[in-house]
């Protein structure tokens, strides 16, 4: 039987938070230890490029990701863990696609509209102001990282299924003018993944700057735990769990027995003070063994710089040959050996 192919990418900007463990770290680990599955995790360090131009925060953030994802138990014998960069191959696909993708397809994505929409509310005369060709066009790149591996699952956000769509038009319309080179790949988005609320009550998101970091040191995770917002109930008074941010993050760190008993404590009245120290308890407890890995590994990035080449070599060993597979299919060849 051949394993499907899963594959998503990490964007390298940021540090990695409770958010983001719990909504994709989390499962894709569990993943790699699927035998069932053929798992390929990457650091999407040119996606990085496209919002942000400082060199030094995206080479902050790949090590930061690569080192939680190692730390946090990431099965490299049978995941694929590469940097995008380090496999050109896919920078080259992308002109390929880049050629054959309509322009109309791209001014329909949803990021490129929302920016578009954003310089029309604020009067200004020029609709694409401040947008690049990066940003335009990045569809393409995204198609080119899961076609290059011919993907057939891609675990992603809802905000990003529109850009897997994508990925299979492209990957249609290069099968309709070369012939059968690419599995059409599908996105696969967990309903029932949980989604974090963040410091404010708002989602957690970098965007909202409202994040925990996963890693944060356990002084200073106590101290956000402390500066979750709740509202001014007193101990004693009971309390409501649907739609408290506290509950919501201890749920998803929490089995169904341990919620359920939380669950009656909210009935009772449990303090916000108490609560919060429950709950700075209760992830601590979970992510502390994987700190330690975390903070040995960022002391030691030889070892993180040793597995990404690792993942790159197996990487390669697909992308190399396939990508001279399609350049000779569009054309790109010796006029004579
Ligand atoms: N653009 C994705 C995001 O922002 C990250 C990404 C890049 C990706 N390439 C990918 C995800 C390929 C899945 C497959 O989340």
């Amino acid at each position: 039987m051949t394993k499907a192919i899963v594959l998503t990418g990490i964007t390298t900007t940021g540090t990695p938070h409770l958010g983001n463990y719990v909504g994709a770290i989390r499962p894709a680990i569990a993943a790699s230890k699927d035998p069932q599955f053929a798992p390929f995790y990457f650091l999407a360090d040119y996606h990085a490029l496209i919002k942000c131009h400082e060199p030094e925060k995206v080479r902050q953030s790949s090590l930061e990701i690569a080192a939680t994802w190692l730390a946090l138990g990431l099965d490299t014998s049978n995941a694929v863990f590469y940097r995008q960069s380090d496999v050109p191959e896919i920078m080259e696909l992308a002109w390929m696609l880049t050629c054959v993708t309509s322009k109309g397809l791209m001014n329909r994505a949803h990021a490129y509209k929302a920016s578009v929409a954003e310089n029309e509310e604020s009067g200004e005369n020029d609709p694409d102001k401040g947008i690049t060709m990066g940003l335009f066009s990045y569809p393409i790149l995204m198609a080119a990282d899961i076609l290059m591996f011919n993907a057939n699952k891609v675990p992603v956000g809802k905000d990003q299924i529109q850009h897997i769509e994508m990925a299979r038009d492209i990957a249609g319309r290069f099968n309709h003018i070369y012939g059968e080179h690419f599995a059409l790949p599908e996105a696969v988005v967990d309903e029932h993944g949980a989604t974090l609320s963040g410091l404010d009550g708002r989602k957690m998101s970098k965007s909202y700057n409202n994040t925990i970091p996963l890693f944060e040191p356990e002084k200073k995770l106590r101290k956000l735990i402390n500066k979750i917002k709740t509202n001014s109930l007193e101990p004693g008074e009971p309390k409501d769990p649907n739609g408290c941010t506290l509950f919501s993050i201890y749920q998803a760190f929490a089995t169904p027995n341990e919620v359920a008993l939380i669950r009656q404590r909210y009935a009772e009245g449990i303090g916000w003070g108490e609560m919060k120290q429950t709950l700075f308890e209760h992830i601590n407890e979970q992510i502390a063994p994987a700190r330690d890995r975390y903070d040995a590994l960022m002391q030691a990035p030889e070892h993180i710089e040793a597995e990404l080449q690792a993942g790159a070599k197996k990487a390669r060993e697909i992308s190399v040959p396939f990508l001279a597979e399609l350049r000779k299919a569009v054309g790109i060849a010796k006029i004579s050996l």
